[in-house]
């Protein structure tokens, strides 16, 4: 093995960095050259390359965001895609690819996998919805920085007092998935969460705030995941039976940059330091995951999250602490 290449492909998340950086170095210790294919699979449809050197991964780690640049295309989900991608890969002469990026990325590595390309894909997405993995690369950064935001929005919510209890909305991101908004509202102190994977039941959220106001509080946040519905609706919904205006806040992208944590910092460099290793030692190709700690390598199968027990418990614990 002498050439692979590297990919960061659709929404890009903090920590795909790390597992750049972790890549490199460990090819090159390997005495292999890495390639970095830049705009995730626009770059690999249009033959956008370049070496990737020791100096070109400089303390890059500590930057969000990707030194590839990302990129999503529907050309990569037909046929004619796959088959141009696979033409490319043997003229730049790679012997395998990473793919790092979140569900629709590993899909596209999947196919390339069944036209006999060795590849290897890291899960790397801030939404957590990957079931081969407890953990994807930029879950935990952007759960810090909805954590910060809320530490912010009680500062105030917590000082200024009215007359009507104030309360706020607060949409973080997750189109599928309420990971970020259950392990936020868990680690924030929420008064409410809503994901997309249950059904809002306005009843029982009437109930648990008029509780808490009819106790003394005089204010409360809501977390409400991107897919659990439609901001707006949501607030009015909540306005009209309630009987107090709301404030909503978007926290959109922000959750998306930032300098990365500890956390995706280490385990985007143990997920690279382990593509490459398997690359290297097993004729395998698949999705790395960390599971009770341990890094492994999983069969590409259905990757998108579906419910698992460990889910359930997170989101029981969370609707605990929230009432
Ligand atoms: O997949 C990650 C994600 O951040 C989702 O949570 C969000 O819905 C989406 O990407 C936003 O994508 P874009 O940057 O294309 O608006």
């Amino acid at each position: 093995m002498e050439r692979i290449g590297v990919l960061t492909s659709g929404g890009d998340a903090p920590g795909m960095n790390s597992a750049i950086r972790s890549i490199v170095k460990t090819a090159q210790k390997n005495k292999i050259q890495v390639y970095g294919i830049e705009f995730g699979y626009i770059g690999l449809l249009e033959m956008k390359y370049k070496k990737l050197n020791i100096l070109d991964i400089d303390h890059i780690s500590t930057d969000g965001g990707t030194i590839l640049k990302s990129g999503r295309t529907d050309r990569f989900k037909t046929d004619e895609g796959i088959e141009q991608a696979v033409k490319n890969i043997k003229k730049m002469k790679l012997d395998g690819l990473i793919v790092i990026g979140g569900d629709g990325s590993i899909k596209g590595a999947q196919k390339l996998a069944k036209k006999e390309i060795k590849v290897i894909a890291i899960p790397g997405t801030i939404d957590n919805d990957i079931n081969v993995t407890d953990y994807t690369i930029g879950f935990d950064t952007a759960c810090n920085i909805v954590i910060n935001s809320v530490d912010k929005v009680l500062d105030t919510a917590k000082s200024l007092v009215n007359e009507n209890p104030r309360i706020f909305l607060i949409e973080v991101m997750g189109r599928n998935s309420g990971d970020i908004a259950l392990y936020s509202s868990l680690s924030g102190g929420a008064d409410e969460v809503l994901i997309p994977e249950q059904k809002i039941d306005y009843n029982e959220i009437i109930n648990n705030l008029n509780n808490k106001f009819k106790i003394g509080k005089k204010y409360a946040i809501i977390i409400m995941a991107e897919g659990a519905g439609k901001l707006d609706e949501v607030k009015n919904k909540l306005e009209k039976d309630l009987g107090y205006s709301i404030k909503s806040i978007l926290l959109g992208h922000l959750q998306r940059g930032g300098n990365p944590s500890a956390f995706d910092r280490i385990l985007a460099s143990k997920f690279g330091y382990y593509a490459v290793q398997t690359m290297i030692n097993k004729n395998q190709c698949g999705i790395i995951g960390i599971n009770c700690n341990d890094i492994i390598l999983n069969k590409f199968n259905n990757s998108k999250k579906t419910k698992s027990k460990t889910d359930n418990e997170i989101y029981e614990l969370s609707k605990t602490l929230c009432h």
